[in-house]
């Protein structure tokens, strides 16, 4: 086995004879008669440990143990003190975070064990380190496999099933349609759970990067300087921890496509960083100087209103006029409950599977009670509706007790979906000015059908009307 060396610095001639005669037989020993002579030894050979005297006439032990600490703070650090110097030594304990000071004359034998304990130590700590490099190795390899993995996932699913046929939705896809076959920067918002996750999956996986990764990155569950090195990468020894070099998301999904969810969350100066890519096309690790260049489509999220942030100052202008460029809202779910219907058979067409589940429908009145809800956790909290009634159910269909626990019960003889339906009657009829043709065509029913409904709900078209018209 290799001999550790081991660095002995005093401006005493005499008392490096004696210590080298103490360790010459178990270790590779050097000696120095001067803290400068000590930093060249440094430069030159490997050491472990290093034994200084505080008191040299050019640099004191203290001084050279802390240059030491930050050339290599693996390097044991021992000070030699003939004195009583308690100032000096507390210095030297803080700044040169020192393992051990040894008052002079020693015991030979002790020293010898206290330095053979230290040296253990040293291999310990370099053990740890070697360790902890291969967990984090391992660690980004998981990564990689997990953003592969996920990537196949939605590849399979293709987002494919994307529902809705309101007429809001239907815009939804028109928009959808605009961005599909090239990269421009989306801004997808809405309310938690409408599906803009869906959406920044479905146009990456329709579009002119299908081929390359798929990446999503939520700016609001890393802090600031966490965030930044997972966008960015980070330089080996950049901040504690950074014991490797790492390649951030934007070089990950180069080709690609970013999604970042909950853009709104991101710090200004975080903000300022992701401009100069979408600008320039270009970044920088943490840590390091040079630029690197990526070529990344930007998706992002957003369920707040960023121009409500901008004036609260907590998002900057000139990225959301980068990142606005063409933006895409999601209406919530109840503003689209004729969707409720074919959600909730989707939904329970994916479930069915997962749980092994009999049941393949709805009953009458559980269809109703679902569309009188107002899900205020949109889509994802319809699923979790649908999910929970699967478990619970034990017929072929589900039925309305089952939602009762979670939904309100409906109040009156008229169900939510009719008073939408009738306040958007009355505010076609108002629009049209009573002509019913066009708000008949507008609801996408026949004059028949809308005639049926303003007596139902007993709406008074104008007077000079005519449903003939
Ligand atoms: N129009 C839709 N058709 C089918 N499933 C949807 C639709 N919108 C949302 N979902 C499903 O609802 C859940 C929540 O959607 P998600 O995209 O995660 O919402 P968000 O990102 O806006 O919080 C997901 O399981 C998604 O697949
Ligand atoms: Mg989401």
């Amino acid at each position: 086995m290799k001999r550790h060396g081991l660095l002995i610095v005093d401006d005493e001639k005499e008392i490096l004879r004696s210590l080298t005669l103490t360790f010459a037989d178990e270790y590779e020993v050097f000696t120095a008669s001067s803290g400068t002579e000590a930093l060249e030894i440094l430069k030159q050979q490997s050491v472990a440990l290093v034994i200084a005297d505080q008191r040299m006439p050019e640099m004191t032990g203290a001084e050279l143990l802390e240059k030491v600490f930050q050339i290599n703070a693996n390097i044991i650090r021992m000070i030699l003190t003939g004195y009583t110097d308690t100032a000096s030594l507390i210095q030297a304990i803080n700044k040169g975070h020192i393992y051990q000071y040894i008052t002079k004359p020693w015991e030979r034998q002790e020293l010898r064990v206290i330095v053979k304990r230290a040296l253990e130590s040293y291999e310990l700590a370099l053990e740890n380190q070697r360790l902890l490099a291969e967990l984090q190795a391992a660690n980004e390899r998981l990564k990689d496999e997990n953003i592969f993995l996920r990537n196949e996932v939605c590849r399979e699913l293709q987002c494919a099933d994307i529902i809705g046929q309101s007429p809001v939705m239907q815009k939804v896809f028109g928009l959808l349609n605009r961005v599909l076959n090239n990269s421009i920067t989306v801004l997808l918002t809405g309310e938690t759970g409408t599906g803009k996750t869906l959406l920044a999956c479905y146009i990456h996986h329709h579009g002119p990067r299908r081929e390359k990764l798929f990446i999503e990155q939520n700016c609001g569950t890393l802090p600031e300087t966490l965030l930044e090195s997972e966008l960015f990468g980070h330089k080996r020894g950049a901040f504690t921890g950074a014991i490797q070099d790492r390649k951030g998301l934007f070089e990950i999904a180069d080709g690609g496509t970013l999604f970042l969810d909950e853009v709104s969350e991101m710090s200004p100066a975080l903000q300022v960083k992701v401009l100069q890519v979408l600008q320039q096309g270009r970044f920088r690790r943490v840590g390091e100087n040079e630029f690197r260049q990526a070529d990344v489509r930007i998706i992002a999220a957003t369920n707040k209103d960023l121009r409500a942030e901008i004036q609260k100052d907590r998002f900057r202008s000139d990225l959301y006029y980068r990142i606005n460029v063409f933006p895409i809202h999601i209406p919530p779910l109840r503003d689209r409950i004729s969707d409720i219907p074919l959600l909730a058979q989707h939904c329970l067409n994916k479930y069915r599977r997962k749980l092994n589940s009999q049941v393949t429908g709805f009953s009458q009145e559980a269809l109703q009670g679902l569309c009188n809800y107002d899900y205020p956790g949109n889509v994802r909290e319809l699923e979790n509706l649908i999910e929970r009634a699967l478990i619970l159910s034990t017929g072929p269909q589900i039925e309305a007790d089952e939602w009762l626990p979670a939904l309100p019960v409906n109040t009156g003889g008229v169900t939510r979906m009719e008073q939408l339906e009738r306040a958007e009657i009355e505010r076609l009829l108002e629009r049209y000015q009573g002509n019913l043709a066009l708000v008949a065509k507008e609801l996408g029913v026949s004059r028949t059908t809308l005639w049926r409904r303003l007596k139902d709900y007993r709406v008074q078209p104008d007077k000079d009307s005519d449903v003939s018209k």
